[in-house]
C-alpha cells in the first residue's frame, strides 16, 4: 500500500455538490454543444443501439417508454426527410452522418402487460382512448429526449435537435404504417471544429427560475 500522503490529491473528486467529475460533467453539460457542423466520421449502429440501452432506464409515467427511433442514414431516406425539413434546417439533414427521427408512439399501451405488469389492466382501458395515449407518448417522448441527447453525448458523440419540420409530412412519409407520430429530429456525429458558428450563450440562473414556498 502506498505511504505517500498526495495521492487522494490526484484523484479526480467531484465538484462538491455533483455526484461526478468535473470531466463528466463539462462532457455532458458545460462544454457540449448543439451541433450543426459534423465530419465525414460514421456513426454505427452498434453505436446507437449502445445510446439506447443506456437511455432506456431515465424514468418515464408508468414506465411507458414510448420514444421509438427512425435511423435515416441512407441518402434515398435522408432527400425523403430533408422534403419535409424547415428550409433553414434542411442543409444539416443533409449533411449530418445520421439524423434520428424521434418519434412517439401511441401504441404504447400494448406493451404495459409488460413494462408495468402492476397496471396491466390499464392497457384495454386505454385502447380506446387515443387522444389521450398521443398526449401521453408526446410528453414521455420528450422527456426521454432530453435523455438521448444527454446519453449520445455520453457516448461521446454530438447531437443536433431540430423541431423545424412539417411531423405531419414526416407521418405520411415514413409512419403511415405503424402509426408512430415524430415530435423533431437529431442530427448526431462527430463535431467538426466547434461543430457551431454560434457563440454560446447564457442560461437563466437558478434564482431565475425557480420559487420557493
Ligand atoms: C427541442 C429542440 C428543438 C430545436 N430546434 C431547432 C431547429 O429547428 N433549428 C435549429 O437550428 N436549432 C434548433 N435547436 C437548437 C437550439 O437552438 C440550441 O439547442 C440552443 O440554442 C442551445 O445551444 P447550445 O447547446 O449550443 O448552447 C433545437 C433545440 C432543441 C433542444
Amino acid at each position: 500500500m502506498s505511504t505517500e500522503t498526495n495521492v487522494l490529491e490526484d484523484l479526480d473528486f467531484p465538484t462538491p455538490g455533483y455526484a461526478i467529475g468535473d470531466d463528466v460533467a463539462d462532457l455532458l453539460f458545460r462544454q457540449a454543444r448543439t451541433v450543426g457542423a459534423f465530419t465525414d466520421e460514421p456513426v454505427t449502429d452498434e453505436q446507437l443501439a449502445a445510446v439506447y440501452d443506456l437511455i432506456k432506464w431515465g424514468p418515464t409515467a408508468i414506465n411507458t417508454v414510448p420514444l421509438r427511433l427512425l435511423v435515416v442514414r441512407s441518402a434515398e431516406a435522408r432527400e425523403r426527410l430533408a422534403k419535409h425539413v424547415n428550409d433553414g434546417n434542411r442543409d444539416r439533414v443533409l449533411a449530418a452522418p445520421v439524423t434520428l427521427i424521434v418519434a412517439s408512439d401511441p401504441g404504447f399501451h400494448q406493451h404495459i402487460p409488460t413494462l408495468a405488469p402492476h397496471m396491466s389492466a390499464l392497457a384495454d382501458a386505454l385502447e380506446d382512448q387515443l387522444e389521450q395515449r398521443e398526449q401521453m407518448a408526446r410528453m414521455n417522448t420528450l422527456i426521454q429526449l432530453g435523455y438521448l441527447i444527454v446519453g449520445l453525448r455520453a457516448a461521446g458523440l454530438d447531437a443536433g435537435p431540430m423541431a423545424g419540420l412539417d411531423t405531419a409530412g414526416v407521418d405520411a412519409e415514413f409512419f403511415a404504417e405503424n402509426g408512430w407520430r415524430s415530435q423533431l429530429i437529431v442530427n448526431v456525429g462527430h463535431r467538426e471544429g466547434e461543430g457551431t458558428r454560434h457563440p454560446r450563450a447564457a442560461r437563466l440562473g437558478y434564482d431565475q427560475v425557480s420559487l420557493t414556498v
